[in-house]
C-alpha cells in the first residue's frame, strides 16, 4: 500500500462544497486502485478564520503544510476580509514559500460541451497555459504616498529575476517538446513595459535558441487574448507571466465552458515542497451557499494531482468519467445550463467512475 499525506484547504465560498465533491471522487479512485491511500488532514483556514483569529492560519501555518506530499486547495475570498488581506495571507504565501513556479491550467475543450466560440470544436480548443506563479507583477512590494494629497500616488513593483523568468520559459519549453506539439506561444507587451518584458523577450530567444524543432510565437498579450477568441487553434503551449497568465486563464476558462471546469496545478517542479492543486475560479459570493457550484474543476484538480504523483491512468479515468457525464447530460449545474446541484453532478461522476473495473 503506497500512503499519500494530503492537506486539504477547503476555504471560503463554494471552495467546502465543491471539495466534498472532489474528496468522493478521491476515494472512489483509492478504491478502486486498492493499492493507494490518502491520509487527508483538513484545515479550515479561511475568512472565517481570520474573523476568530486576526489572521488567515496559524503564524507556523506554512511549516504545517510543509510535511504534506499535496495539498488541495478550494478558494479563498469573502466579503468579510478585504480580497488583498485574504489572498496574501493565504494562497500566495503558499505558492511562493513552496517554490509552485509552473502553474499549469490546462485550457481544453471536453467532450459533452460546446465552446461559445462559433464553429470551434475539441480539435481548435486543447492548449495549455503555464503561468509564472511566484513573482512578476505579484511582489507585494510598493507602496501607498502622501495619501489625501493631491499629488497622492500607488506604486506597485514588478520584479522578473533571471532565475525566475528563465526557469519558468525553460519549464515551458520542455514542456512542449515531452508533452505536447511542439509549439510555445509567448505572451509579452514588451511594446509598452520596456524594462520587464523587454528582458523576458531575450530570454524567451535564449531558451528557444535551444529548441530548433519547437515552433515560437511572442505575441503581445493584448493581441494574444483576441487569438483566444479568434484563433485558439494556434495555441498548444502558452506561457505568461504572473498577471498574464491569470488573466489569459480565465479568458481560456470561458471559451471552454465557464470558470466552473478549469483546473490548476501550482507545481513545484523539483518535488522538493508539496504541490498545490485547486480549481481556477475563486469562491464565487455569489452563488456560495446554494449548492449549485459546479464541481468538475475541484475534481479535475485531483486528477491532475493524481497525475503528478504518478497516477496517469487515474487522470484518464476520471477525466473519462466527467466527459461521459456531460455528454449523457442530465446532471449539469446552472452554469452549464441545467438544474442539477453539485451533489447530483458530483454524484453521477461518482457513480459513473464506480464502472470501472479496477485500475492501477
Ligand atoms: P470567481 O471565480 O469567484 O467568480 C467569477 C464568476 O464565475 C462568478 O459569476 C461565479 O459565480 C462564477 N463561478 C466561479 N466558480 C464557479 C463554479 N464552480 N460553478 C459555477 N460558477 C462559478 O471570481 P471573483 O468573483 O472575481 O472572485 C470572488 C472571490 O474569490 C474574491 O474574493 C477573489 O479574491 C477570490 N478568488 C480566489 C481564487 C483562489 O482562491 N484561487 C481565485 C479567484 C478569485
Ligand atoms: C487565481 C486567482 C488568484 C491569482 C488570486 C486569488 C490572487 O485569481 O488563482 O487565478 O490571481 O493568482
Ligand atoms: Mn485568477
Amino acid at each position: 500500500m503506497q500512503y499519500y499525506s494530503l492537506a486539504v484547504i477547503p476555504g471560503d465560498g463554494v471552495g467546502p462544497e465543491v471539495m466534498k465533491e472532489a474528496l468522493n471522487i478521491l476515494h472512489v479512485i483509492e478504491e478502486l486502485h486498492g493499492g493507494m491511500k490518502f491520509d487527508s488532514q483538513t484545515f479550515d483556514w479561511n475568512c472565517d478564520y481570520y474573523v476568530k483569529h486576526g489572521n488567515m492560519m496559524p503564524a507556523n501555518g506554512l511549516e504545517i503544510l510543509q510535511d504534506f506530499d499535496a495539498i488541495l486547495f478550494g478558494a479563498v475570498g469573502s466579503p468579510l476580509v478585504p480580497d488583498h488581506i485574504s489572498v496574501w495571507e493565504l494562497i500566495l504565501p503558499i505558492r511562493r514559500r513552496f517554490e509552485q513556479y509552473v502553474n499549469m491550467r490546462p485550457i481544453k475543450l471536453l467532450h459533452g460541451l460546446e465552446s461559445p466560440l462559433r464553429n470551434k470544436g475539441h480539435d481548435d480548443l486543447d492548449f495549455v497555459v503555464i503561468r509564472e506563479n511566484t513573482e512578476g507583477e505579484y511582489t507585494n512590494m510598493g507602496g501607498r504616498l502622501y495619501q489625501g494629497l493631491p499629488y497622492e500616488m500607488a506604486l506597485q513593483n514588478n520584479v522578473f529575476t533571471r532565475f525566475g523568468t528563465e526557469r519558468i520559459i525553460q519549464y515551458a519549453y520542455d514542456y512542449a517538446e515531452h508533452h505536447r506539439r511542439k509549439n510555445v506561444t509567448a505572451a509579452t507587451k514588451s511594446n509598452a513595459m520596456n524594462f520587464t518584458m523587454t528582458f523576458w523577450d531575450e530570454i524567451v530567444k535564449e531558451v528557444s535558441g535551444k529548441y530548433p524543432d519547437i515552433h515560437t510565437n511572442l505575441y503581445h498579450v493584448d493581441a494574444l487574448a483576441a487569438y483566444f477568441v479568434t484563433s485558439p487553434e494556434r495555441f498548444d503551449v502558452v506561457v505568461a507571466s504572473n498577471l498574464f497568465g491569470d488573466i489569459l486563464s480565465d479568458l481560456g476558462g470561458a471559451i471552454v465552458g465557464g470558470l466552473g471546469i478549469g483546473p490548476s496545478g501550482n507545481i513545484n517542479p523539483e518535488k522538493k515542497y508539496p504541490s498545490m492543486f485547486e480549481p481556477v475560479h475563486g469562491s464565487a459570493p455569489d452563488i456560495a451557499g446554494k449548492g449549485i457550484a459546479n464541481p468538475i474543476a475541484q475534481i479535475w484538480s485531483v486528477a491532475m494531482m493524481l497525475d503528478h504523483l504518478g497516477f496517469k491512468e487515474a487522470y484518464d479515468l476520471i477525466l473519462d468519467s466527467i466527459e461521459k457525464v456531460l455528454i449523457d447530460g442530465v446532471f449539469r449545474t446552472p452554469d452549464l445550463g441545467g438544474d442539477a446541484s453539485t451533489r447530483e453532478l458530483g454524484n453521477a461522476i461518482a457513480n459513473t467512475l464506480k464502472k470501472t473495473a479496477g485500475i492501477k
